[in-house]
This record gives C-alpha cells, sequence and structure tokens, in this order.
C-alpha cells in the first residue's frame, strides 16, 4: 500500500503524479513557429514511493524525463520514468528502500553499498545531449542514457571507460567553438572524498585531456565556467563529511562561516596548475558565462550571499533567511598575474532573479550580449487564491542586456509559475540574440502544465501548449535541434485492428 500523508511530499500542484505519460498532437494556443524542429527535454523528479524520511528533501526525488518533440508546427509530449537501479529495485520491492538524501548509510540493508553510492542516484537533474545520445544526469553518479525518442532508459554511461570518476556533474559544458565536451565529478573517488577530476571530449566522444585536482574543502561543485583556456569551479558553503553521514543527516549542511573559493585551472593541463581564489561566504549554484582576457579570468554568475535552499539545515541552526536568498547578477574578475588569493566582485544590477540563468550557447566562452532568466516582477499582480505558489510566484522571463542594462519582461499571469527557460537560436546564423525562448509554467487556475514558446527579441508570447494535467516538476531543461539527435514522429503505432465484416 502506497502512503503518502507522512510526507514530505507536498500536496496540490506537486502530488505526485506517478504514471507515465504521452499526448499526441497537444493543444496549442497561438502558432508553434514553423522553422523549430527538435524537442525541449525536461528533467525532474517526484517521489514514486514515499520517502523513508519523512524529512527527506526533493533533491531525493525519482528522476522524470519528458519531451516536446516539436516539428512541422505541432507538438507531441512524452514523459517516462528514468530506470535508475534505485527505481527498479524500489519497484521489485513495491517499497521504498532508499534513505535520505545522497547517505547510502540511511539506506535499506539489501541496498546498501557503501563501496558504490553511485547505484543510489535518481538521476533527477538536467538533460544533456553529446554525439548523438541523450542522458538524463545528477551528479552524484555517471550520467544515464536515455533513447531519445522513446525516452526508455538504456543505463549508465562511462564514455565506452574512458571516465574514470565515479561521479559526473549535471553541468557539463559544451565549448560553441571546437565542439568539446568539457564535464567534470567531485567526490570523484567516494563518498565525502575531495577529489575533483575533470574530462574533455571531442564531439565525436574521444578522451582529449584529463585534469585532477583536490578541493580545499569538500562542497557541491554544481556548476562551473569554461572560457577559452580555463575551467572556473566554485566551492561554497556547503558542507559534508562521512561522520555527518554516519549519523543519518542530508549529503549537504549549510556553513554560514566557511568562504567561497573558485579554483581556476587550465583546460590544456593536467590540474597541478589550479589556483584557488578566496571571498566571503556565497552560493554559486549556477554559472552563466565567462572568458579569459590576457591574465584576467572574468566570469558571471548569478550567485547569492547565503543559503537559497530552505531545505538545507543550518550547521548552527540558524533560520533560513530569504534576504540573503535573493541572486543578482555579478561579475567576478580573478587575475592570474597577481599573486593575490583575492578577486573583484561587482553586483551588475539590483534586480532579484532566479539563479537559472542561460545564455544564447552560441556564445559561451565569448563575448555576449544577453542574460536570460526567469524571476518574480512584483510590479505585476498574483492571484491570492489561485496563484497556488506564493506571493513570490516567478512570473516572468527576463532578458537583461549586459551592454545597456536594459531589462525586457515577459509575464506569464497571476495564477502561473514558471520553470527554468532556455534560448533557441532562429538558426545557426542568426545573430546573438534573434531566436526562442522556451519554457514550461505550473497554471494553478487549472492545474495544469504549459510550454510556453516566446520571440526572444520581442519577449511576445508565439504559443502556449497545455497538457491536460500537471507535470511533474522540473529542475532543468534544455532544447536539441533534430541534428543533434536522432529523432523521428512521436506518432501512434501501426495497430492492426479487427473490423467488423
Ligand atoms: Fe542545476
Amino acid at each position: 500500500m502506497v502512503d503518502f500523508t507522512a510526507g514530505p511530499a507536498p500536496g496540490g500542484f506537486f502530488s505526485p503524479l506517478r504514471f507515465e505519460a504521452d499526448v499526441f498532437d497537444c493543444e496549442v494556443e497561438g502558432q508553434v513557429p514553423q522553422d523549430l524542429n527538435g524537442a525541449f527535454y525536461r528533467v525532474g523528479g517526484e517521489w514514486f514511493y514515499p520517502p523513508s524520511y519523512p524529512d527527506d528533501i526533493p533533491l531525493s526525488t525519482d528522476g522524470y524525463i519528458s519531451m516536446f518533440r516539436i516539428n512541422n508546427g505541432v507538438v507531441d509530449f512524452r514523459g517516462r520514468w528514468v530506470k535508475t537501479p534505485r527505481f527498479l529495485n524500489n519497484l521489485k520491492a513495491r517499497r521504498q528502500l532508499y534513505g535520505k538524501y545522497r547517505n547510502p548509510y540511511t539506506y535499506d540493508p539489501s541496498v546498501q553499498n557503501l563501496d558504490k553510492p553511485y547505484l543510489g542516484t535518481v538521476a533527477n537533474t538536467a538533460p544533456l545531449a553529446h554525439n548523438g545520445k541523450l542522458f538524463a544526469m545528477k551528479e552524484d553518479a555517471h550520467p544515464i542514457e536515455i533513447d531519445p525518442m522513446t525516452l526508455e532508459t538504456i543505463g549508465a554511461w562511462d564514455f565506452d571507460g574512458q571516465y574514470t570518476a565515479q561521479t559526473f556533474s549535471a553541468h557539463p559544458k559544451i565549448d560553441p567553438v571546437s565542439g568539446d565536451l568539457v564535464c567534470y565529478g567531485y567526490e570523484a573517488t567516494g563518498l565525502c572524498t575531495d577529489d575533483v577530476w575533470a574530462y574533455i571530449f571531442s564531439a565525436d566522444g574521444q578522451l582529449k585531456n584529463e585534469i585532477r585536482f583536490k578541493v580545499p574543502y569538500v562542497s557541491a561543485i554544481h556548476d562551473i565556467v569554461i572560457t577559452q583556456e580555463h575551467i572556473i569551479f566554485p566551492v561554497f558553503g556547503f558542507v559534508t563529511g562521512l561522520d555527518k553521514l554516519q549519523t543519518a543527516e542530508l549529503h549537504w549542511n549549510w556553513d554560514p562561516n566557511m568562504p567561497t573559493y573558485y579554483g581556476i585551472v587550465s583546460r590544456e593541463g593536467d590540474g597541478s596548475d589550479a589556483r584557488w581564489f578566496r571571498g566571503p561566504s556565497s552560493v554559486v549554484m549556477h554559472t552563466i558565462n565567462g572568458r579569459t582576457e590576457g591574465s584576467k579570468v572574468i566570469i558571471e554568475v548569478p550567485s547569492s550571499d547565503g543559503n537559497f535552499f530552505p531545505f538545507i539545515p543550518s550547521v548552527d541552526g540558524s533560520p533560513f533567511n530569504p534576504v540573503e536568498a535573493r541572486h543578482f547578477i555579478r561579475r567576478l574578475t580573478f587575475d592570474l598575474a597577481s599573486s593575490s588569493e583575492t578577486f573583484t566582485e561587482e553586483i551588475l544590477d539590483p534586480t532579484d532573479i532566479v539563479d537559472l540563468a542561460k545564455v544564447d550557447h552560441r556564445y559561451l566562452t565569448l563575448p555576449y550580449q544577453y542574460v536570460y532568466s526567469t524571476m518574480h516582477d512584483p510590479d505585476q499582480p498574483f492571484d491570492e487564491e489561485r496563484g497556488g505558489s506564493g506571493a513570490r510566484a516567478v512570473n516572468s522571463f527576463c532578458r537583461y542586456d549586459l551592454g545597456t542594462g536594459e531589462w525586457r519582461k515577459y509575464f506569464v499571469g497571476d495564477t502561473h509559475n514558471l520553470q527554468e527557460v532556455s534560448f533557441i537560436p532562429r538558426n545557426a546564423d542568426a545573430p546573438e540574440g534573434d531566436g526562442y525562448l522556451i519554457g514550461t509554467a505550473s497554471n494553478y487556475a487549472e492545474m495544469r502544465t504549459e510550454l510556453l514558446i516566446l520571440d526572444a527579441q520581442e519577449m511576445d508570447e508565439l504559443a502556449r501548449v497545455s497538457l491536460p494535467f500537471r507535470m511533474t516538476p522540473q529542475v532543468h531543461g534544455a532544447w536539441y535541434d533534430a541534428s543533434e539527435l536522432p529523432m523521428g514522429d512521436t506518432g501512434y503505432p501501426e495497430y492492426d485492428v479487427r473490423e467488423q465484416s
């Protein structure tokens, strides 16, 4: 018997759905651009079985991958659970065998394997396409290969044995100039280890370089910045340790007294050149872009001064602080010619955005103009009864012009809450910013999920695709063109059905 009443699964919009889904020829308001041929993939998570610990956190939910396949102006939807070893073991047992977030000490003895913590992954964070393959990723294990059309799980991928770290971040980067994949794992040699191993693969999957170094302290390195010459690794105050895991704590606690470090390594080195720069406490979960100019490494990040996950407890018991959790677009400059471990930091704009900021990916590592994000626009109305997600609903997509400081915004409606936005170039040769924005919204008034497609320059809505249900929440989404993955139609199979004679 499945019983979610003990928590922590929330009710309402985010009540567990537990089903897989196909929606052929979705409802569309407006016009889906005819030049779009590809798929918007989303990875997120839900509890299929209630968690063993009622205070477990959303980061432990079972991975779910979905796609909106778009071609010829029509849209088909598909959603499937990621069939991790954990998911399949739970199905066999018809109950939750696993314990707290990334803590194998809390697992049922039948699945507890302390030497292979990665077998407890839920693959619930982000999609990636590389070398014609699609993956669902979480930073505690190797990527899980997924069939790009059926969304059925193929299994863990180690680049034909070339990738030897135990973990693989959910935020690898693809260099738009060379096509190289820059990827890495932290806690690379086992639970709570201080090893970071980074890898560079060519577009056709051949290992070009391997980089190894150690961190000042073990922390989440959720995302990186790449430039043409360097890789930048933020280390910030999420702390862990085997002693904490052995007493059944979550994998992370927030320590506001820990400094932020940025490790910078050469992409062509072996890691022995790692330089560490040190600054005040902050959270740098995601990054925007960066470049190397002479001896200077310059990056933009949407960081906050403090913890922005209310469900990650503080080591000192201090309460969650929403003021410190605000995200601003900041520019950080590191001087490799200086022996100082300090760096400069500038808040480019005092507007509070969500930390999921994106760029036109063709401009990664290069000079660029636009940052795209979601935000709470306080100037827009909010429906108190039907808003669902609180008065600070993420109600707008936005574009920030780094050159002029101009904001352009799109307000989704007073009963909606937006998820991460992605940019799609109009075509391979279009100038920066010429294309579409795509992302999903939770419609609390009708309790269903919508996909929005906007003109990225005008910030006008072009099409709204409505699912007839509320969909599994997304962590990250990405658009991949049909030229990047093998894609066909998602139409129904041929049926051989007896007819009345
Ligand atoms: Fe992320």
